[in-house]
């Protein structure tokens, strides 16, 4: 079978080689952002940039990298994702480039320019087989460049690092699955980089990553819309669930269910894999195998979120497949839920990071004790063993400082039980795992919930789900 395939591939590329020069004429007018027009503008990168270099010391840059593109298996490779740094300031989605951003300006190729973007160059027999590349003459134009070179031109290239007093810079990850050091590369790229540089420390890296973390936390408007536009259709998701859930599907249904509604609604893909833990595995807090028949009991924790544009949601609902839940389910769930309203409403400008976070501890603690789940308050990390904040953004788990909340952030606010099997308490409670979880704006007029629009009480959901029977 292998050998046929192979075969096969083997000829075409030899008819293409031949035919391939008029054939491609039509591609070089085109770029593919042609399909989703709502991609950030080039204008909002380019003013990232200009921000980051104001906030860049005297005599110094940043060198960022493309991801790596990685394999899964044989010559099946995982899906393309840029670094979601190297995306806020270039708008690029292609790998095998990198970016050199200058606090002064610099003489590059005959040029003066504080900036640098190394990327590679058009192939017309790769986009035959890959898809369209947006090259190196319209990546100038399309992403507001002065100076873009093909990454193939930076070994020989005079660029200036030795006279600056510091680079910041983040190494790529997984070099180790390309090897070649050739410009055309990511590894090679970064040898090239490593080569001409002789000022760069340890702590320049963390210093990249604490500069862009500044920035990223603090989300624009631009940014806002594109985050609501990911939870909707998330919550959109969710309620879908609600809707259609039968007690003899599985998992796997569910999660089908959910990114169906993702796709139909154009996010481009799960901004993380989808959680689908129902029965014993809603205890599993990040269960991703999404297997086991529902076998009409227990809940679900359905943790998912689309990513649109680039920016993922991150939002949870735990339901009962059958319509209803049980006592000891609906006692859990209302603890759950009381800690995570408290949470919520601690999210306020200026309150620390982890206020949402130890209210909700503390009211979880208080339950569980009131509840016989647990003796001392103290003890409730056996049950709600997370924290319950994280920024939310280009990464599910964003990019920030953990600093006072301040207006612009968007966190989660994610309180849990999760009481596995053979726990020490009463059986009743074993298998019963519960996370309810929301994205939170900070406004300097309070907390907006803006996944409000998918239920989170008991009595909201069961009557969404009895509507839909
Ligand atoms: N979905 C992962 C998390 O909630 O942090
Ligand atoms: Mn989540
Ligand atoms: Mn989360």
């Amino acid at each position: 079978m292998r050998s046929i395939i192979l075969t096969s591939i083997l000829s075409l590329i030899a008819v293409m080689s031949t035919a391939q020069t008029e054939e491609l004429e039509f591609i070089k007018e085109k770029n593919y952002y042609q399909y989703d027009a709502d991609f950030l503008p080039a204008s909002f990168h380019k003013a990232r940039r200009d921000s980051i270099r104001a906030a860049l010391p005297d005599s110094s840059a940043m060198v960022l990298f493309a991801n790596p593109e990685r394999n899964r298996s044989n010559d099946v490779y995982y899906e393309y994702h840029q670094d979601p740094n190297f995306y806020y300031l270039t708008g690029l989605r292609e790998p095998n480039a990198m970016l050199i951003l200058y606090k002064e300006e610099q003489e590059i190729n005959g040029k003066k320019v504080d900036e640098l973007l190394l990327m590679q160059a058009r192939n017309p027999s790769s986009e035959i087989w890959n898809g369209r590349r947006l090259g190196v003459d319209k990546a100038a134009e399309e992403l507001l460049f002065d100076q873009v070179l093909a990454n193939t031109s930076f070994q020989d290239l005079e660029v200036h690092f030795n006279n600056l007093k510091s680079i910041y810079y983040e190494a790529p990850y997984s070099l180790e699955e390309q090897k070649d050091t050739d410009g055309s590369t990511l590894s090679g790229l970064y040898k090239q980089f490593k080569a001409k540089d002789s000022t760069n420390t340890k702590s320049s890296e963390l210093l990249a990553g604490m500069l862009l973390s500044k920035f990223r936390q603090i989300k624009t408007k631009e940014e806002i819309a594109l985050l609501r536009k990911a939870i909707a259709i998330t919550c959109e998701a969710q309620n879908e669930l609600m809707r259609t859930i039968q007690p003899n599907m599985a998992e796997y249904e569910t999660e089908a269910i959910i990114e169906y509604v993702f796709k139909k609604n154009g996010a481009e893909y799960p901004g993380f894999p989808s959680i689908q833990g129902s029965g014993e595995n809603s205890c599993i807090l990040h269960y991703t195998s999404n297997r086991r028949p529902l076998k009409n009991g227990g809940l679900l924790v359905s943790d998912v979120g689309a990513e649109y544009r680039g920016y993922t949601a991150d939002v949870t609902r735990t339901i009962p497949p059958n319509g209803k839940f049980s006592k000891e389910e609906k006692q859990i769930y209302e603890l759950v839920l009381k800690a995570q309203t408290a949470g919520i409403e601690a999210s306020v400008v200026g309150a620390s990071f982890w206020a949402p976070g130890q209210v909700a501890t503390e009211i979880i603690g208080e339950g569980l004790k009131k509840l016989g789940i647990i003796k001392h308050a103290k003890e409730v990390k056996k049950y709600f063993m997370h924290g319950t904040s994280h920024y939310l953004g280009l990464d599910v788990h964003d990019a920030g400082m953990y600093m006072p909340l301040e207006a612009g952030n968007v966190i989660t606010v994610e309180p849990g039980i999760y009481i596995a099997e053979d726990s020490d308490c009463d059986p009743k409670w074993w298998n019963i795992g519960v996370r309810i979880e929301d994205d939170i704006l900070i406004l300097e007029k309070g907390p907006e919930n803006l996944s409000a629009s998918s239920p989170r009480t008991v009595k909201e959901i069961e009557a969404l789900m009895l509507k839909s029977k």
